[in-house]
């Protein structure tokens, strides 16, 4: 059987963070084991201070879990060198994080071209066009991030994640600055290339009316994960 379309691209197993808070161990997420496939849309809901961004960033690598194991793509990544890791990082996962993962001297249209230079792929100018225009900031291509608004910001960031070769996307918040409307195209957007590119992209959101969008839901309270029961996608 073939099940490269299926295999899992992100596994967490067993694991955990504690901070240690004025003195006080806090436990930011219990232990926790967590898998998604190539194709899968997951969401992560959940209050402020609950775990969420703790548990995005394990994920993809960002930080260190106190205990147990995170794969990518097969790969354990707690067992790798700073320098594997950054490079499994650069390869395989697409950050949409609250502080834009935006390169400050470079224009909307470089910050993608970018990754063709990095990649050694040849120029998308198709895919590349067709995402500033679904995300509409085509007419903002030759502006620099500090001139761009907050909702423009994200926007770019989430054009520069699709335009990516990355097999994960991890975004935390991603429509955090933009208005409702927006907010359904963009993610309505991560949606389908989840799918049709056969990515695995896990979204944290506090905004129930988005969950529709996903094939998966999750709920964090305290650190603890739990999946939804009876969730079904609906968009
Ligand atoms: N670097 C850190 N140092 C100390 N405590 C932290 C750190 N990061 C997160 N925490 C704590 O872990 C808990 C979960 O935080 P976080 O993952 O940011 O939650 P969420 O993203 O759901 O708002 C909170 O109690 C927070 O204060
Ligand atoms: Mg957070």
């Amino acid at each position: 059987m073939d099940d490269t379309k299926t295999h899992a691209i992100l596994e967490l197993s067993g694991v955990s963070r504690k901070f240690v808070q004025a003195g006080k161990a806090v436990v930011a997420l219990q232990k926790t084991d967590f898998t998604i496939k190539a194709g899968e849309f997951a969401a992560v809901i959940g209050p402020s201070g609950s775990g969420k961004s703790t548990f995005l960033t394990i994920a993809g690598g960002l930080q260190n879990p106190s205990s147990g194991s995170v794969s990518i793509d097969g790969v354990d990544i707690t067992r790798l060198s700073v320098k594997e890791l950054s490079k499994v990082r650069l390869a395989e996962v697409g950050f949409i994080l609250q502080a834009s993962n935006l390169v400050p001297y470079l224009t909307v249209e470089k910050q993608l071209k970018l990754i063709d230079k990095v990649t050694g792929r040849k120029e998308q100018t198709d895919a590349m066009n067709q995402l500033l225009k679904t995300l509409d900031v085509a007419s903002l291509r030759h502006k620099y991030p500090a001139d761009l608004s907050g909702g423009e910001r994200q926007r770019v960031a989430i054009a520069k994640v699709l335009y990516g070769t990355s097999s994960l996307i991890l975004a935390d918040e991603p429509t955090a600055s933009l208005d409702s409307s927006r907010a359904f195209e963009v993610v309505d957007l991560l949606a389908r290339e989840t799918r049709e590119r056969k990515k695995a992209t896990v979204m944290v959101t506090h905004d129930e009316r988005l969950l529709k969008y996903c094939d998966t839901v999750y709920e964090m309270s305290d650190g603890a994960l739990k999946k939804r029961r009876g969730h079904t996608r609906i968009a």
